[in-house]
């Protein structure tokens, strides 16, 4: 399992709200579905009608139905208007749609302002996961911004932790897990 699943599997259950804001080419959404199964409901957002149909045709692959997914195509800037329950964790797998235009990337001011409404929904113990990579351009760029916004939050609210692989070539991601205390 991905470390970022893992991340998520530790406190995610079925029938909890998640939210996936960078859908790409469905793996996260997928994997969401089926842990929070059908009582659970996920959102899944990206800006590229491309992302939504390979979503669509991952979901269609393992012949299962998914009522619990709504796979949205806006902004993860937009999400407060889409999501007003609690969610249990979230994930921002971050960068260019692998396979697609490497030109379509996510952008720190928006990826903050989702990230912000994300907190603003998570439950205690929720997790807020950003799966960080920087290799291409403007990717340095968000990862900055990115660690500056998550390491000047309030430490009594929220345990903010730092995962790299350090053994890994090819500028592997860095991964924040945000995680709600009270
Ligand atoms: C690294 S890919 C995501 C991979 C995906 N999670 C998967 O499992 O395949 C990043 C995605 O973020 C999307 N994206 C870029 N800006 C966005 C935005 N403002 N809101 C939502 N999605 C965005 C891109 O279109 C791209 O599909």
């Amino acid at each position: 399992m991905q470390f970022s699943h893992r991340l998520l599997s530790e406190t995610v259950q079925s029938g909890d709200t998640v939210i996936d804001a960078t859908m790409g080419n469905g793996h996260d959404t997928l994997f969401l579905a089926e842990l929070v199964g059908t009582q659970g409901m996920v959102y899944s957002f990206d800006i590229q009608p491309l992302a939504l149909e390979k979503t669509h045709a991952l979901l269609d692959q393992s012949h299962k139905k998914f009522p619990q997914v709504n796979l949205i195509e806006a902004s993860h800037d937009q999400i407060s208007k889409f999501v007003t329950s609690p969610i249990m964790g979230a994930i921002f797998n971050l960068g260019y749609l692998p396979g697609g235009d490497k030109t379509i990337i996510t952008k720190s001011t928006s990826t903050i302002s989702a990230i912000q409404q994300c907190l603003n929904l998570i439950e205690i113990g929720g997790r807020v996961v950003l799966v960080c990579y920087y290799g291409h351009p403007g990717g340095r760029e968000e990862l900055t911004r990115l660690l500056e916004f998550v390491s000047k939050l309030d430490q009594k609210e929220f345990s903010c932790l730092r995962y790299e692989f350090i053994n890994q070539i090819n500028n592997p991601p860095i991964l924040l897990c945000i995680e709600r205390k009270k």
